[in-house]
């Protein structure tokens, strides 16, 4: 590995110092965690789909005009982004009920929910990212009540193209998790989408069959992870072929 300063390890990426001022380099390691990392695996060749994948959806959401960090892919396994101050919350947007929206309001994963749904966790790994409500958010100054309001419509924008770009390749969003940062940009600061969108931010199940084709594979230990990684990539158009 070079000798660039590193600026922050995640259980599933490493920021560092970017070439020009502004910008960092995103890496996507092979590491997966789950469960806030009581369970902890290497899967050979998660970083790179993932890096790919991303680079995929934060272009295309880019054309379309939802403002991302994306500035272009380095490598297999590293992609510049630009600098933002992060917004400690993880935003989930919910089309159909699962993992832990199931668990806490007992409704069966696969029902369809009545809307898109959005909510928010406290990004705090001590203790495990709890959920909290927009009160919590604007009592604690996580957010400025603008930030919140852009907050939401771009994920809920986000979630309209994301559905209709999935449901195109066979594969039905059923849930995900943005984050968001603040950009610099002279006098001004724009929210701007940040993070990575990847079978390991998102739930896609296959349209016909309900095939999980993300991160639940390893959270359930149903095998076949990076191979599922590898059919959201080549349904894309990503790579040619399945691994
Ligand atoms: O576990 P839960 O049902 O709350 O997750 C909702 C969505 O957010 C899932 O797609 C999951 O992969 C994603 N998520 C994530 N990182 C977290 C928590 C959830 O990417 N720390």
């Amino acid at each position: 590995m070079s000798r660039r300063r590193m600026i922050y390890e995640g259980k599933a990426k490493i920021l560092y110092e970017g070439p020009e001022p502004g910008t960092l380099i995103q890496y996507f390691k092979d590491d997966a965690t789950a469960f806030n990392a009581e369970k902890k695996a290497v899967l050979d060749g998660k970083g790179v789909l993932n890096n790919r994948i991303s680079e995929f959806i934060m272009t295309r959401l880019g054309a379309v005009g939802i403002p991302n960090h994306f500035i272009k892919r380095i490598n297999m396994r590293e992609q510049l982004i630009r600098k933002v101050e992060i917004i400690p919350l993880e935003v989930i947007v919910r089309n159909v009920a699962a993992g832990t929206m199931s668990k806490r309001l007992g409704i069966a994963e696969g029902e369809t929910l009545p809307r898109a749904i959005v909510e928010f966790c406290y990004k705090k790994d001590e203790l495990g990212d709890p959920l909290v409500s927009e009160e919590h958010i604007a009592a604690f100054g996580w957010a400025s009540p603008q930030e919140l309001d852009d907050i939401i419509s771009l994920a809920l924008r986000i979630n309209d193209f994301m559905s209709g770009l999935f449901a195109a390749v066979g594969i039905r969003l059923v849930d995900f998790k943005l984050e968001f940062g603040r950009h610099f940009e002279g006098d001004m600061v724009r929210t701007i989408l940040a993070d990575e969108i990847s079978p390991d931010s998102c739930r896609l199940w296959d349209l016909v069959t309900n095939e999980k084709l993300d991160k639940d594979r390893f959270r359930r230990d149903l095998g076949g992870v990076t191979e599922a990684y590898a059919e959201v990539a080549r349904r894309l158009g990503i790579i040619k072929e399945s691994a």
